[in-house]
C-alpha cells in the first residue's frame, strides 16, 4: 500500500519505498529516554520510524507524529500498535506547534523528520525551521533523513552542529543529517 500510494504522490512523498532497517536504526539510534521526553516525527507514511521510536522509548515519554496524506495516514493507524505514548495527526508538518500549544508542550527533545526538503517550497522550509529550533530543548537533536546532500548548507544556516550518516543499506541509499545547536 505504502510503495503505491507514495509513487501516486510522489512529488509529496519523495519516495517509493517505505524506509529500510537499516535507516530506522540510524534515525533513531540518538535518542535517549531519561524519561518524559517529548518526541516529534514528520512523515510518519506507514510507520516504520514511528515503531523504531516506540521501541526506544519509556512509559512517560511520547511521540506526535504527522502525516499529510489521508492514505498514509489510516495505514499506519491500522498498522501500528494502539500505544498511550503515540498520537498519529493526519495534518501537515507545518503547523506541529499548534498541536504542542493545545496541550501545554513547550519544548521537544527529538524531531525525527522524513519530509521530502527537496519538494518544500524555501518558505515552507523556513517557516518549518523557524518553529523547530525555537521549540527545540536544550541539548535536543532534529535528525533527517534525505536522499542528497542537496540540503545540507540550508540546515547549517539553522544549527550549530550539523553532523552527517549515511546508510547505503536503503532505497535509495539515504544521507542522515543530526543537528543540534550546541558545539
Ligand atoms: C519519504 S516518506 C517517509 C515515510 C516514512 N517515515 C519512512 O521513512 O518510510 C515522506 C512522508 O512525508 C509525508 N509528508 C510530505 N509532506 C508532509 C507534510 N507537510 N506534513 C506531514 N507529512 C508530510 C509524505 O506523505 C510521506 O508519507
Amino acid at each position: 500500500m505504502f510503495t503505491l500510494e507514495a509513487i501516486k504522490t510522489i512529488k509529496k512523498s519523495g519516495t517509493v519505498a517505505p524506509s529500510s532497517k537499516f535507516l530506522v536504526k540510524k534515525m533513531t539510534k540518538p535518542i535517549e529516554d531519561n524519561d518524559n521526553v517529548v518526541i516529534v516525527e514528520f512523515g510518519t507514511g506507514n510507520g516504520v520510524i514511528t515503531e523504531g521510536i516506540l521501541d526506544k522509548i519509556t512509559d512517560k515519554s511520547q511521540i506526535l507524529s504527522f502525516e499529510l496524506n489521508e492514505a498514509m495516514y489510516l495505514d499506519a493507524l491500522e498498522s501500528l500498535p494502539e500505544d498511550d505514548r503515540l498520537q498519529l495527526l493526519n495534518e501537515s508538518a507545518l503547523e506541529f506547534d499548534k498541536f504542542l500549544k493545545e496541550q501545554d508542550i513547550e519544548k521537544v527533545d527529538y524531531f525525527v523528520s522524513s519530509l521530502p526538503l527537496s519538494l518544500l517550497k524555501k518558505a515552507d522550509i523556513h517557516y518549518l525551521m523557524s518553529k523547530v529550533t525555537s521549540l527545540l530543548s536544550y541539548g535536543g537533536m532534529f535528525i533527517q533523513y534525505q536522499y542528497s546532500l542537496g540540503k545540507r548548507d540550508l540546515l547549517k544556516g539553522y544549527f550549530s552542529s550539523v553532523r552527517l550518516g549515511f546508510t547505503p543499506l536503503n532505497f535509495p541509499p539515504a544521507f542522515i543529517y543530526y543537528c543540534t545547536m550546541l558545539g
